[in-house]
């Protein structure tokens, strides 16, 4: 969902995009390209600077190989590290990652807690660390705080660490300017925002599916975390310690009921083929949200998503200033 014309939008706004290579780096290199395209950016040399989108790998599954060369030759501005089986393979990454590129690629890690943010900074001294908390729409850790506990705790810890000055990001359950100032009094340097660009017009993806994400509200009670989407879906393989948010549907309450995998994936299957079957509580589609999914409620342009974040939050930074 996440393809160039939306990463390239948001950058052009002021903010980053970053492009999902998920667990297939392969495929990233045409969307690398339109982007490229898109920004009207002139090829590497010594003097130009990099390209101003980031990928995002998902580390368990994916190929560094590919990664580094994708790297190489694209050199976008900042590299998005998720879900390594263990903290240590973010070192390789990290290397990787910066050999590629000649050190002018950013490294940004997504972690959920603060034992990892402290190991991760300490063993591969990230540009950008991004705390995800329990809100956010995806995959992420099965156990895990929401950001407005995380994100000072892992500040204090990198802080005690001798870690303070790498920049904190705050994702997860972030949706309008409000969300993004609060972030900011937590001690956030910015926010991540994954649900409500799903409403972006740029975002790939079908009218069906957006038009849910507009229609669910009440997201600590309509999205649930679980692993059942993996499982009837067949993308399993994700580290242990992590499940997905989503629209609570009826495959989730047809494993709470007690229906076995096998089943419960041929009844998905089966939705699958109808085309692009139903979604919501009674439906089988699955539509990854987070909490904040109740505040998305218009598709906009990526430029007025990002422009109105901004706005929104510096106006209530300074009104909450003027109320003490
Ligand atoms: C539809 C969807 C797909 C996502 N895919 C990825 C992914 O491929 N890699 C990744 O690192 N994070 C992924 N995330 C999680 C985001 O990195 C981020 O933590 C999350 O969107 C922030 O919470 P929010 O959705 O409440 O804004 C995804 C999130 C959503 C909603």
């Amino acid at each position: 969902m996440a393809k160039a014309p939306l990463a390239t939008a948001v950058s052009r706004a002021g903010g980053i995009g970053f492009l999902a290579a998920g667990l297939d780096a392969s495929t990233i290199s045409s969307s690398l390209s339109q982007a490229k395209k898109l920004l009207d950016h002139q090829d590497q040399d010594a003097s130009s600077s990099p390209l101003p989108v980031g990928v995002g790998f998902v580390l368990w599954g994916s190929d560094i190989a590919s990664a580094a060369e994708v790297i190489r030759k694209f050199v976008p501005a900042a590299v998005w590290l998720f879900s390594p089986r263990k903290v240590a393979d973010l070192v390789t990454w990290t290397e990787k990652v910066r050999e590629a590129s000649d050190g002018k690629t950013q490294v940004w890690v997504q972690l959920g807690s603060v034992a990892a943010a402290v190991e991760a900074a300490g063993l591969c001294k990230p540009d950008v660390i991004v705390v995800q908390g329990a809100d956010a729409g995806g995959h992420g850790l099965a156990r895990g705080a929401g950001v407005i506990s995380l994100v000072p705790e892992v500040a204090d810890a990198l802080a005690r660490e001798g870690h303070g000055h790498i920049p904190l990001l705050a994702a997860g359950g972030i949706s309008d300017g409000r969300c993004v100032a609060a972030a900011l009094t937590l001690g956030a340097s910015g926010a991540v925002l994954g649900t409500r660009f799903l409403a972006a017009k740029e975002a790939e993806l079908k009218p069906e599916h957006a038009e849910e994400v507009l229609r669910t509200a009440d997201g600590g009670v309509s999205t649930v975390r679980t692993t059942v989407f993996d499982a009837v879906r067949g993308t399993t393989g994700w580290p242990a310690d992590y499940d997905g948010r989503g629209v609570a549907n009826r495959s989730v309450d047809d494993a709470e009921k007690g229906m076995g995998v096998e089943e419960n994936k041929r009844l998905y299957q089966e939705a699958v083929a109808k085309g692009d079957g139903e979604r919501g509580k009674q439906g089988r589609m699955i539509t990854y949200v987070g909490t904040g999914v109740g505040l998305v409620r218009e598709i906009q342009s990526a430029a007025d998503i990002v422009e109105g974040l901004r706005r929104d939050a510096m106006a209530i930074l300074e009104q909450t200033r003027a109320k003490f």
